[in-house]
């Protein structure tokens, strides 16, 4: 970040002396003001509840033009990426800052492969879950407890250790996916096979059984990377600023990115692409299309409590790069799995262009987000709705472990410390029990 040629001035009507703050520009978007020393300046924090203002970090990784809608990984556009590139680039591109060449990805795709098993104990873990257990809950705890299995990559402060947590990472999150769904359904695990795309191993492991050879469709395999590259990273969003939050104290790198998948499950993050389809299905119980009308009638009353999920983004007021992409995938694989007229779909489509047009929506400039096509596209896939978010968060694996070493190696990096506007009791003496 370089300083701006202007700065800012803070003034205060009880006449306590006006304050002058560096501004600081970045590459592009909006400058920001170092209010760094204001409470040694001014004894006065900040009051910004929900980051709506507060840049909390510098990073040179994802750049999100809200009002365009414009997501770029590196400076490349989404659209480029998710047409050019597979996912093992993109994990390429956002760790290491460049898109490899066909060497460079070769060398990529194959550390990654090898990393693919994980400690046979970790099945034991895992069964002492219960089978009716959410996807979500399972995944907090395996992804934790892999700093309990790979003890050689636990040294965040190490950049050896956090290059191997990396990649076992981002190798290891669909074998754990995959296990958690095999353990849910009663199935064998299915061990991973190097020879497939990343992509294709993932279909692998969930939908192979040892009594038959599977072959992987190659519309669902591409389907399935696209999704990948398009959840693969988000900028500063709930779950990413989880993982430098609690990456921040030193914890390990696992114990990280739990606290990150733990932050996706909610259903204003990444757990909206499940309450999406709920809501879908819901409607269409209710009896589809000609209930559009009644449900969008409690989404604008304020008093129902009623979302339209995969709607409204806090940064983006245009439509969401990223859910264009997802809706021509999702034509791609109705159109393969011959579903064109999954009333889902229909569904979701009736409900998109009357969002689209109404004023309730209008005026606060909501659009489709990444989460209203794709778990459409995930269900077609066959993959359960319980598991969308676990998808999710396999994606975003790699976009948490770039941010986290992108702070470690920041010189300005400091422990995530929130200061707060203080509301409750001021000091008061405690009475005996008997006397209160
Ligand atoms: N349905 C109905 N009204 C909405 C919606 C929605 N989906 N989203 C926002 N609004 C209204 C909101 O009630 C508010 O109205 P008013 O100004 O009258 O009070 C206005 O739009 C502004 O919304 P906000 O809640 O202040 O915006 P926010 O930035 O705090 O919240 C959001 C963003 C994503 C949490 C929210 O839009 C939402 O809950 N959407 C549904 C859940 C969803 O799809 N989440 C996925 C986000 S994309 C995937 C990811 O990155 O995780």
């Amino acid at each position: 970040m370089k300083l701006a040629d202007n700065k800012a001035t803070m003034s205060f009507s009880n006449g306590s002396a006006s304050v002058d703050l560096p501004v600081y520009s970045g590459s592009i978007g909006p400058d920001v003001i170092d209010i760094r020393k204001l409470y040694a300046q001014t004894g006065m924090f900040t009051y910004d509840p929900g980051f709506l203002s507060t840049a909390a970090c510098q990073s040179a990784i994802t750049y999100i033009d809200g009002d365009k809608g414009e997501l770029l990984y590196r400076g490349y556009p989404i659209e480029q990426l998710a047409t050019n590139c597979d996912f093992m680039e993109t994990c390429h591109l956002l760790l290491y800052g460049n898109l490899p060449d066909a060497a460079g990805k070769a060398a990529f795709t194959k550390n990654v492969t090898q990393h693919t098993m994980v400690n046979e104990q970790m099945q034991f873990f895992l069964r002492g879950f219960r089978r009716d257990a959410h996807p979500m809950a399972i995944m907090t705890g395996l992804v934790g407890a892999l700093s309990a299995f790979y003890h050689d990559s636990t040294d965040i402060n190490n950049a050896e250790h956090r290059e191997i947590a990396a990649i076992r990472l981002i190798a290891k999150m669909p074998t754990l996916v995959a296990m958690a769904y095999k353990y849910s359904i009663g199935q064998p695990f299915m061990y991973p096979k190097n020879e497939l795309s990343y992509a294709g191993n993932f279909l692998h492991m969930m939908f192979a059984t040892p009594c038959e050879p599977y072959v992987v469709n190659p519309v669902i395999e591409r389907a399935l990377d696209r999704i990948f590259v398009l959840h693969a990273d988000h900028e500063q969003n709930a779950s990413t600023s989880t993982v430098r939050l609690c990456g921040s104290s030193g914890t390990n790198p696992f114990a990280a990115i739990a606290a990150g998948v733990a932050c996706l499950w909610g259903p204003a993050h990444g757990g909206a692409n499940e309450a999406c389809l709920t809501m879908l299905e819901e409607i269409q119980a209710m009896g589809g299309v000609s209930k559009v009308g009644e449900f969008m009638n409690q989404v604008k009353d304020k008093n129902s409590g009623v979302k339209l999920m995969g709607f409204g983004h806090r940064v983006y007021k245009n439509y969401d790069p990223r859910a264009k992409l997802m809706q021509e995938t999702c034509n791609e694989v109705l159109e393969a799995l011959g579903l064109e007229n999954d009333p889902l779909f229909k569904l979701a489509k009736a409900l998109e262009k009357i969002a689209l047009e109404d004023d309730y929506f209008v005026s606060r400039k909501l659009y489709p987000n990444v989460d209203f096509y794709s778990g459409i596209v995930q269900r077609a896939i066959g993959i359960p709705v319980k598991l969308f978010t676990g998808i999710f968060a396999l994606a975003r694996t790699v976009g948490w472990i770039a941010q986290l070493n992108e702070m470690i190696g920041d010189p300005e990096y400091k422990i995530g410390r929130p200061r707060q506007l203080f509301t409750g009791a001021e000091r008061r003496n405690v009475v005996e029990i008997g006397k209160r």
